[in-house]
Parts: C-alpha cells; structure tokens; sequence
C-alpha cells in the first residue's frame, strides 16, 4: 500500500456535464408514443433531467403520480431554525429512497440548492413548530423516530424502524431541540467509530433510510 500523503486535487473550473440524457425521440413526431404521460417538448427536444431512465420523457405530474402509487411508508421530518442547507440533500435521498413525504419543521423557507430540483417530484410539508408537527404525527397515527446520538438513544441496527413512521432529524450544530426529543417515542443513533462527535445530517438521513429500506421495501 503507497503510504504517500494525497495532494488536493484542484477545483475544476466549472460543474462536469452531466452524463446521463438522452436526445429527441428517436423517427420524429410520426414515431411519438401515444401515451399521455409523455411530454411532447421533451420528445421533440431530448430529456436531459436527472431522472431514471423509465421516466425519460416523461411529463413532471405524470412522475409524481406514478411514484405516488409506490411510496413508502416512512416520513422524513428535519428542524428548521437556522436554514440549515443540509435540508436539499436531505430532500434529495428522501427523493431516492422514496419517503411518503418530507416535513420541515420551523421556518418556512429553507435552501434547496441540494435537492437538485429533486423536491419537484416529492410532497414537502411545513410545520410552524414541533407541537403542530407532533399533533400532525399522532392524527396520523405515526410514531417519531428522532434520529440523534444523544444520552439514551438505541444503535440503529439494534432499533425498532417501524413501517409506518416518522424520522425526524435535528441541524447541524445544535441537533434535535429538547421538544423534538420529547415529542419521540424512540431516539436512534447510528453507531461511529471515529473522533468527530457526529456526521452531517443529510449523510445520517442516507444511513436511516437506507436502513428502512433494507428492513422493509
Ligand atoms: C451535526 S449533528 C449534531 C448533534 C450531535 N448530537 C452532537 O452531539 O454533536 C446534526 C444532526 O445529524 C444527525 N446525526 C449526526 N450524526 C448522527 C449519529 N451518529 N447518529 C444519529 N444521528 C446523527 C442527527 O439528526 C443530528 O441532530
């Protein structure tokens, strides 16, 4: 193995191009499907979305019903008091790992740079604070599974992820405020093994929906 200390690679210049894309439908209009999910200005000009490749040319609604027939049953809920920009990317798993539904509790508005447009295709709920979001989750009938490493908290692989639930993640910094805590039934931590105190949220939200998914999808 080279022992070598690693150099930084230089920041490139600008974004890579995207690789994935396709270009418009192959024949022209005559050989169009007749199907009205897809979308006649992506098949005349190409799809060049980060969509999978089932989706291309489709139309954005006709997407958004279709993964509204599969969705899972676990929510994805994040505290939102000081703009915290893990929430895009948090969005963006959710996106993949195909939540039911997104919740930010808090301030309203939250920076959207990591979803890469990902919140499009996904049902974002706001909740003024953790009491309304609490009372939504028990009209509802689901438990908050407040992710934190916290005093107390259950390692994952050991924990209860129940089916149908709610996973509720606190920001960078501070974590889960003492109400969200309170509002749990469960607190899960997922185990570490390093010297930092904690990974960033969105790379935690990954690693518990991931995990849902293994268990139950
Ligand atoms: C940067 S952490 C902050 C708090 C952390 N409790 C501490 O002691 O520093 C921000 C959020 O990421 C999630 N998180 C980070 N590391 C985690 C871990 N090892 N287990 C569970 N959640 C974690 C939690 O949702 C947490 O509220």
């Amino acid at each position: 193995m080279d022992a070598a200390p690693t150099e930084p690679e230089p920041e490139p210049a600008e974004p890579p191009v995207p690789a994935h894309g396709v270009g418009p439908w192959p024949g022209g209009p005559d050989a169009w499907p007749d199907d009205p999910r897809y979308d006649p200005e992506l098949l005349a000009a190409g799809d060049a979305r980060n969509v999978v490749d089932a989706y291309r040319y489709w139309r954005m609604d006709a997407i958004v019903a279709d993964l509204d027939q599969r969705r899972h049953g676990f929510h994805v809920a994040i505290e939102n008091w000081q703009h915290d920009m893990n929430i895009g990317s948090i969005v963006r798993s959710a996106n993949a790992f195909l939540a039911a539904e997104v919740h930010i509790v808090g301030r309203r508005r939250w920076n959207r740079r990591g979803a890469m447009v990902t919140d499009r295709y996904q049902h974002v709920r706001h909740h003024e604070d953790v009491a309304a979001f609490a009372a939504w989750a028990e009209s509802e009938g689901l438990p908050v599974i407040a992710i934190d490493n916290v005093e107390g908290s259950v390692a994952l692989d050991r924990a209860d992820l129940p089916e149908r639930c709610v996973l509720l993640f606190g920001q960078e910094g501070p974590g889960l405020s003492p109400e969200a805590l309170v509002a749990a039934s469960a607190v899960v931590e997922i185990t570490q093994y390093g010297s930092t105190r904690s990974i960033n949220a969105s790379a935690a939200g990954a690693v518990v929906m991931y995990e849902w998914c293994r268990r139950w999808a």
